[in-house]
């Protein structure tokens, strides 16, 4: 708990310091590598997904955010930020059905919430400067996406087999958020 605290305590220091966060090239290192040690830790949670075929579900994804190269940057960090939002809180349910290690749940929580912070604290920057992307419909349709999961993992009273497919559909996302972090050019 302590060492937790301390390293966001550095992670923020850092954030503050210096205006390490409109460095896009530190931001997508970061978030790439964070994003890497997030699909390292679910795929060690995932287990044998050959046993819930039966179990499989399509969440349909918004069409808009299918091909994130085509995303202008401030609006890949708002839809980057609300997707590690719903992740992390989809995560945060309860799992005690699951036999999940909870070492690697909290790491991989920890890991989001860190991603989180950095995308903050650049989209602060972006909204004094008034740059700030208009209302989009596509956050509306994410939200709506991962409520379709969370429904799912409902009516499945969240089994492991369930749990199981959410996994890997997001272990698919974090590909696909790897492609928004691409896109932060500057
Ligand atoms: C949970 O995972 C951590 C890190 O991989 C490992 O050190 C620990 O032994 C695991 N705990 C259990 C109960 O499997
Ligand atoms: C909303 O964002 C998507 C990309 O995420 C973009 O293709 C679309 O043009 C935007 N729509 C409006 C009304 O800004
Ligand atoms: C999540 O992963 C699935 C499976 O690849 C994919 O169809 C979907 O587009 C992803 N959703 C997001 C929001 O990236």
């Amino acid at each position: 708990m302590i060492d937790r605290c301390t390293l966001r305590l550095t992670v923020l220091l850092c954030l503050t310091s210096s205006a390490l966060s409109r460095n896009y090239g530190v931001l997508r290192f970061q978030q790439r590598s964070s994003n890497s040690a997030c699909q390292k830790l679910l795929r060690q949670l995932i287990r044998t997904p050959q046993y819930c075929l039966d179990d499989r579900m399509d969440f349909q994804i918004p069409e808009e955010v299918k091909q994130p190269q085509q995303v202008q940057k401030e609006e890949a960090m708002v839809v980057m930020h609300e997707m590690l939002q719903q992740i992390f809180s989809i995560f945060r349910r309860s799992f005690s059905s699951t036999g999940w290690n909870e070492t690697i749940v909290e790491n991989l929580l920890e890991e989001l919430h860190w991603q989180m912070d950095r995308l903050e604290t650049a989209l602060e920057e972006i909204m004094q400067e008034g740059k700030f992307p208009s209302e989009n419909r596509t956050l509306l349709r994410l939200k709506t996406y991962y409520l379709g999961i969370v429904r799912y993992l409902k009516a499945k009273s969240y089994s492991r087999c369930a749990w199981t497919i959410v996994q890997v559909e997001i272990l698919r996302n974090f590909t696909f958020l790897n492609g928004l972090i691409d896109g932060l050019q500057h």
